[in-house]
C-alpha cells in the first residue's frame, strides 16, 4: 500500500530516515527540510537586516491562515504561543469560574491539561474532578455520570499521551454544547497527523505546541478561542502587543485588541512563526486525513506483527479511538529491557510512556520500516 501523496519525495524532507527508524513522533518530531531552510532564511535577513517589515510582512498573517485551517477556524480566532500548557493556562485563567464552580478531566491527562485547573482550585477554590480513566480516556459516560448544575468546564486531550485512545471529540462536544458548558482541547497529539474540527466539533478553546506532529521548531505554536467566547473571557496579562492601541505606548489604555492578538503581550519569535507557516502548509499540502489514513495503516501493520509474536499491545483496539500511538510490551519483560535491546539493533527512535514502549509513525515512515522493526522484534 502507499499514502495518498508521494511517499519517496516526502521522505527526503527528513534526513532522519538515513540512520534512524524515527517513530518518536509523540515526544519530538523532527523538522521538514523545507522547514530547516525557511529558518535559515530567516536567520539570514534578520542578521542582514534590511528593514523586518519588507520581508516578514505578511508571516502573521499566512501563520494565523495556516494555523486556522489545519483545525477549521477562523484566522483571527489565533494567537501563537510557545506551548501547550502557555495557551491551557491562558485559557482557564481567562475563564469567569468562581469558588465552588467543576472542572472534569480525566486521570489520562498530560500536565498542560490538568495543572492549570488544579492551580486554579488552589487560587479560586473551583473543584478539577479528575476521573478515572474509561478504556485509555475520557468518555462521554463518564462526563455525564460525574457532571452536576456547577460542571463549567470539561478539559480532554485530543489523544492521550500515555495510552493512544483517540478521545471523541465531536461526541464530547455535542454533550458540553447541550449542557453548555465550556469545552477545551489540548491538540497536541493530534495536530498534524489527524484532522480537527473545533467548529464541527463544538469545541470552545484549544492549544497546541508545535513540536510534535505539526513538525515545528520546539518552543512554537497556537492557540484558538472561538470568537462567540471571547467576551466572556478575562485576559490575565496585558502588553504593549495585546492591547487595541498597540503602538501608543504610553496611553496605557487596556482596551484589548478585538480579536485574539489580545493574548500576544509583546514581540513574537518570529523564526518559530516561519517555521510554523512553512510546517503547517507542507503537512498541508500532503492532506492531513491522508496522513491520518497512512499512520493508521502502518500502526496497523505494527498490531498484526506483534500480535503474531504474543507481545501486548495497551492501547485501546476500538477502530475509532486508535491513533498513531501504538504501546507495546513483552508480557514478563520488566522494565522493557529485552523490548528495548531489540529495537535498538535498528536503530529506533521511541518513547517509553504508560507501562510500555510507545511506537508513533508520521507522514515520512514506510511500510519496508513497519518491517525492519518487525524483524527486529522477532529475532
Ligand atoms: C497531551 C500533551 N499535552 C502537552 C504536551 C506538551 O506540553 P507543552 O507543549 O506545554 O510542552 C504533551 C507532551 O508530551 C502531551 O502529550
Amino acid at each position: 500500500m502507499q499514502p495518498k501523496y508521494d511517499l519517496a519525495s516526502v521522505r527526503q524532507q527528513f534526513p532522519v530516515v538515513k540512520d534512524s527508524i524515527y517513530l518518536n513522533h509523540a515526544g519530538i518530531a523532527p523538522i521538514p527540510e523545507v522547514t530547516r531552510q525557511a529558518v535559515v532564511d530567516g536567520v539570514q535577513v534578520l542578521a542582514d537586516f534590511h528593514g523586518l517589515e519588507k520581508v516578514f510582512g505578511d508571516l502573521f498573517t499566512n501563520a494565523r491562515r495556516t494555523s486556522a485551517s489545519l483545525i477549521n477556524a477562523d484566522p483571527d480566532e489565533i494567537a501563537f504561543v510557545q506551548n501547550t500548557a502557555e495557551g491551557m493556562n491562558l485559557i482557564a485563567h481567562s475563564l469567569p469560574l468562581q469558588a465552588g464552580d467543576n472542572v472534569l478531566t480525566c486521570n489520562q491527562e498530560y500536565p498542560a491539561v490538568a495543572y492549570p485547573f488544579l492551580n486554579l482550585e488552589k487560587r479560586i477554590g473551583i473543584k478539577t474532578r479528575v476521573l478515572p480513566a474509561q478504556n485509555g480516556g475520557l468518555t462521554v459516560d463518564l462526563i455525564d455520570q460525574n457532571a452536576d448544575e456547577r460542571t463549567r468546564v470539561v478539559a480532554v486531550s485530543s489523544v492521550e499521551f500515555a495510552t493512544g485512545f483517540r478521545t471523541d471529540l465531536k461526541a464530547i462536544g455535542e454533550w458540553c454544547h447541550a449542557h453548555k458548558v465550556f469545552y477545551v482541547v489540548d491538540g497536541i497529539q493530534s495536530l498534524g497527523v489527524e484532522p480537527m474540527d473545533v467548529k464541527g466539533w463544538h469545541i470552545d478553546a484549544l492549544s497546541s505546541g508545535g513540536h510534535k506532529w505539526m513538525m515545528i521548531p520546539a518552543g512554537q505554536g497556537f492557540m484558538y478561542i472561538d470568537k462567540a467566547r471571547l467576551e466572556m473571557m478575562n485576559p490575565p496579562f496585558s502588553g504593549a502587543s495585546s492591547v487595541a492601541n498597540a503602538g501608543n505606548y504610553l496611553d496605557y489604555d487596556l482596551t484589548p485588541q478585538p480579536d485574539m492578538r489580545r493574548y500576544e503581550l509583546g514581540v513574537t519569535n518570529i523564526l518559530g512563526v516561519m517555521g510554523l507557516v512553512t510546517s503547517l502548509d507542507f503537512l498541508q499540502s500532503l492532506d492531513i486525513a491522508a496522513i491520518d489514513a497512512w499512520t493508521l495503516h502502518l500502526t496497523d501493520m505494527l498490531m498484526a506483527g506483534v500480535d503474531k509474536l504474543g507481545y501486548e499491545v495497551l492501547v485501546n483496539r476500538e477502530p475509532a479511538r486508535r491513533s498513531a500511538i501504538l504501546i507495546i510490551r513483552i508480557p514478563g519483560d520488566e522494565h522493557n529491557t529485552a523490548l528495548k535491546a531489540k529495537l535498538k539493533t535498528v536503530n529506533v527512535k521511541y518513547a517509553e510512556r504508560g507501562g510500555g514502549i510507545r511506537l508513533a509513525p508520521h507522514c515520512y515512515n514506510s511500510e519496508e520500516e513497519i518491517a525492519q522493526v518487525l524483524e527486529a522484534l522477532s529475532a
